[in-house]
């Protein structure tokens, strides 16, 4: 975007009230916005037309949970979070700023340093010589710095709390009772909106780079063995014909940029996308974000490498989307978690998280029960052993066997029972089931940043310089906007006043949003209405008084209709329907 655009869009932005930097008042804080009505009746917009793509439209797969965004310390220990969310930095031992490493050296060096070990990041800065770019001094070691918001959970000797990065913790702590109230059954999409904080080194590009945002997050639980079969059920033609742009990891180990345009069904058959519930849910996204008035060629999924994935993924794809100002930025992550949420839980909150899946039919073999060898535990553990078989019998056979298997030992009152000292017993009986652990897949998309490219893809500037923000009908803030017409004589203004306010009553009691102007002249209202990207203007005249008949301004062409007053809610009902999607 041209410099001189990019200042009129930002003034647009805040003088209309769709976002402002927050707390201004006490000079603000990096990586904070507030959004006016303008920006928050636009950012619902998105999330319903998301829970529509997501939700909705899912054939009941999918349901929508709230959980806190205060978290305790050993959710985000379990997770893996705590000790691998971190970003590298250095300080410049000049002036003491702090730099994200891997933006330092790819901005002054162009080397692209994702997922590499403090070492690697070190030895490219002694190499290249990278400095501080605002005084040039020398930098530190590189260090990892904790992106979590730490807080206190309870205000006198409180225990350690994070802000949660992501939503989807709370997706994989509450499954069991999620399960447990709509039915026990798999597969099972699992969905939360809300707010998450990342404690971001130097966040900078407005709306790209947020320490609080919003995420709009589905896990999504199947059986894995049955991934293939099941998602085919849903994998119809109108999805697999979806044409998606995509840069995979061979593409991208052989040099090449520009990502490849197929169909899903193609991407799919050369093993591109490793499971079937992933490249279905890459299909849900394509149409979404094309759903904001994305065009196709501005988007593109990039497969992460190996190094460049988070800890929990076993392959992840970014969807991007292209930014006049800012490049390609990256709105959602589509990830395949595999079992390793339920696994790290299970483990560290000791509770069953797996799932029955029951057999069709019954079959005879043999049910195997660990118990404690209460000789050896005797034996070992002297006068302690009443109080440890105690314990230890309160726990599943199943429990014993996970915590065997992840640490090597069960512990109960202090004391690390190794597998010496269980046995094994057997029985014959009717298996009705077995107990696994779900895969996931999880799209997740940034809201602020769809805000950001709506935004910008929406700002157009008319042949005679006015701003009109060409949202699609379904996002736009306000959907109609009503105006009287001045004239010269009171009673006469008073009237169209009060036919204009009755209108603007009747449209909001019908629930289309809409607001009422009636300040400086019809051409202001009119600009105004444009850079809040309102379809329909109506105005109310003096004719309107006297054949009970409005006008309705189009804001992509201008164009002006005469429509009876009795037939308006009907008419914009009808327009603003025939745009949804
Ligand atoms: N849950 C996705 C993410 O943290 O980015």
């Amino acid at each position: 975007m041209l410099e001189e655009q990019w200042e009129e869009f930002n003034k647009l932005l805040r003088n209309r009230g769709y976002l402002w930097p927050s707390y201004e008042i006490y000079g603000g804080v990096a990586g904070l916005y507030d959004f006016g009505p303008a920006g928050t009746l636009l950012k619902n917009n998105i999330i319903e037309l998301w829970r529509k793509h997501f939700i909705y439209r899912q054939y009941g797969l999918v349901v929508e949970i709230e959980t806190p965004i205060v978290t305790p310390q050993i959710v985000l220990k379990a997770s893996g979070h705590e000790d691998h969310f971190t970003d590298p930095v250095v300080e410049c031992l000049k002036c003491g700023r702090i730099y994200r490493a891997d933006h330092l050296i790819e901005e002054s060096a162009g080397v692209k340093v994702e997922g590499l070990s403090l070492r690697e990041i070190e030895a490219i800065i002694n190499d290249r010589g990278v400095k501080c770019p605002i005084d040039g001094g020398d930098l530190s070691t590189p260090k990892h710095a904790l992106l979590l918001f730490r807080t206190e959970i309870g205000p006198y000797k409180g225990t350690l709390g994070y802000v949660r990065p992501e939503t989807a913790q709370g997706m994989f702590t509450s499954f069991k009772h999620v399960l447990a109230a709509i039915g026990e059954r798999l597969p099972i999409g699992i969905a939360q909106i809300g707010k998450v904080g990342r404690n971001e080194i130097s966040p900078r590009q407005g709306l790209v780079r947020l320490r609080e945002f919003t995420i709009m997050e589905l896990e999504f639980f199947f059986d894995q063995s049955k991934s293939a079969e099941e998602s085919m059920e849903y994998l119809t033609d109108e999805l697999l014909d979806v044409k998606l742009r995509i840069l995979y990891n061979d593409l991208k180990v052989a040099g090449v940029k520009e990502p490849i345009e197929a169909p899903l069904r193609d991407f799919l058959n050369k093993g591109v996308i490793v499971n079937s519930w992933l490249a279905y849910w890459m299909a849900i996204g394509q149409k979404f974000v094309e759903s904001l008035g994305i065009p196709r060629e501005a988007i593109y999924f990039e497969e992460k490498l190996p190094h460049e994935r988070a800890h929990y993924s076993a392959q992840t794809f970014d969807q991007l989307v292209y930014s006049k100002r800012h490049g390609w930025i990256e709105v959602a992550g589509y990830a395949y978690r595999t079992d390793y949420d339920l696994r790290g839980h299970m483990a560290y909150s000791k509770a069953d998280l797996t799932y029955f899946k029951k057999y069709e039919k019954p079959v005879e073999g043999i049910s195997k029960k660990l118990v404690p060898d209460v000789v050896s535990i005797k034996r070992d553990f002297k006068e302690l052993a009443p109080l440890v078989l105690s314990e230890v019998f309160k726990l599943s056979s199943d429990f014993l066997e996970r915590s065997l298997e992840t640490y090597g030992y069960v512990e109960v009152s202090g004391v690390k029972l190794s597998k010496e000292y269980f046995v094994a017993k057997e029985e014959k009986a009717l298996i009705h089931g077995e107990k696994i652990v779900p895969h996931v897949v999880e799209p997740s998309f940034g809201l602020e940043r769809l805000m950001y490219v709506v935004l910008e893809y929406s700002f157009s500037k008319a042949s005679d310089g006015r701003i009109v923000m060409r949202f699609q009908v379904e996002l736009a803030p306000y959907k109609a906007a009503v105006f009287p017409l001045v004239t010269g004589r009171k009673e006469v203004h008073q009237k169209i006043k009060e036919l204009a306010i009755k209108i603007y009553r009747t449209l909001l009691n019908s629930s289309i949003p809409t607001y009422y102007d009636e300040e400086g002249s019809i051409g202001k209202r009119y600009v105004k209405s444009d850079e809040y990207g309102v379809p329909y203007a109506i105005t109310v005249d003096y004719q309107s008084i006297t054949d009970g008949t409005i006008t309705i301004r189009f804001r992509d062409t201008r164009n002006q209709v005469r429509v009876r007053i009795d037939e308006l809610t009907a008419t914009l009902s009808k327009l603003i329907n025939a745009n949804i999607q």
